[in-house]
């Protein structure tokens, strides 16, 4: 059994990949300092998969520490670093904060992988680093834009660190998994989102405003050059995302990588509008949300969708569900915190 670090396992992309690589018989270590996560998860992972992964409590800014962790785990066949801050808004108020949580732990972490026998490293990157697209879909040859927040410059910047780091090093292996926009949650709604707070994203606000916590979703403006005037993204089920993880993850175990460090956008190659989601939740949920078209927010691009081209063809990954299949299990999995919390 393979040995894998998933750094911020018990966040939400990072306990989702957790659940596949238990379930692909890796042997699991998570490294999480429960910043913006709850210990609760684990009992989560545990019970969908009836397999305990090791877990400790590092702040990765605290280098000794991390030291001292590669030191005990000296077997480890692969990283996935996940932890990291990400909220857009906050980075802009304190980018300091962010390019230090975000910055040097990931340098922490690539300095304790010169140490192993073979180091393989898997990015949480972002489509954030395309800004708006000239053109649409996104493929990976795509230019990368002046980042609009410290958060999108840290994962520009962290790609940079990596692709470096990797041109020097004889062990270093990398690939850069670009996000599009992880929604949704577990089909067993043991794991899923758990914003801390107003949520700033679209889904969490619409299943908030469903069971009534929020009043009202605000639609960040309808005169976009779109279809319905609405904003377009790509959505994508954090399950088919933390199974491209998997997959590459194996990838770069089996040295089927074509360079030192690769880049893969994760999408499912179809936009959809802020109203199509909307829509989609109405359907699978039978209810009707309560939302009004406000004025556009700052910073928001019109359109983002993935060309899913190169990790369908190279991985061989693809999605298997699709946006009502999110919503569906988005809206299971607001329920059922909800429930939980009244005991
Ligand atoms: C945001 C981040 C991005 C991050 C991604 C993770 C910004 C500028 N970007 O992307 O860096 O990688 O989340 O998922 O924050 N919307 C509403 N009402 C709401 C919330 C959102 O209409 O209450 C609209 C937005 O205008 C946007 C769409 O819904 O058109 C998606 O918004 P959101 O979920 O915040 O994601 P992004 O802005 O794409």
């Amino acid at each position: 059994m393979d040995k894998i670090l998933v750094t911020g396992g018990l966040g939400f992309i990072g306990s989702h990949t957790v659940v596949e690589l238990l379930n692909n018989d890796f042997e699991v270590v998570i490294i999480d300092d429960l910043s913006n996560s709850y210990i609760d998860v684990l009992d989560g992972i545990i019970s969908i998969t009836g397999k305990k992964p090791i877990f400790e409590n590092i702040d990765l800014k605290d280098k000794l520490k991390v030291q001292a962790f590669f030191k005990t785990h000296n077997d480890l066949k692969g990283v996935i670093h996940f932890a990291a801050s990400k909220a857009v808004g906050e980075s802009v108020e304190k980018p300091l904060l962010y390019y230090e949580n975000n910055i040097n732990t990931l340098i922490y972490v690539l300095q304790e992988l010169e140490e192993l026998e073979s180091s393989n490293f898997i990015f949480s990157s972002s489509c954030t680093v395309y800004g708006q697209a000239d053109e649409l879909p996104i493929t990976e040859n795509a230019s990368i834009k002046l980042a609009e927040s410290p958060y999108g410059n840290t994962k520009q910047i962290g790609e940079e660190i990596i692709q470096d780091a990797c041109s020097v090093s004889e062990k270093l292996s990398a690939i850069s998994l670009r996000y599009f926009n992880p929604i949704g949650a577990h089909e067993t709604s043991k794991i899923g989102e758990l914003p801390i707070g107003v949520p700033q994203n679209l889904v969490p606000y619409i299943t908030q405003t469903a069971i009534g916590i929020r009043e009202q979703l605000s639609v960040f403006g309808d005169d976009y050059p779109t279809a319905d005037g609405t904003c377009i993204r790509d959505y994508i089920h954090v399950v088919d995302l933390a199974k491209a993880h998997v997959i590459a993850l194996n990838r770069l175990l089996q040295n089927k990588n074509t360079i030192k460090m690769e880049v893969f956008n994760l999408g499912t190659g179809t936009g959809s509008s802020v109203l199509e989601v909307v829509q989609s939740f109405e359907r699978v949920s039978g209810i009707k949300l309560n939302y009004k078209v406000v004025d556009r927010r700052a910073g928001d691009i019109i359109s983002a969708f993935a060309d899913t081209t190169k990790a369908n063809n190279e991985l061989g990954w693809k999605t298997q569900l699709n946006l009502d299949d999110a919503m569906r299990s988005a809206w299971k999995w607001e329920q059922h915190i909800r429930e939980y919390n009244k005991d």
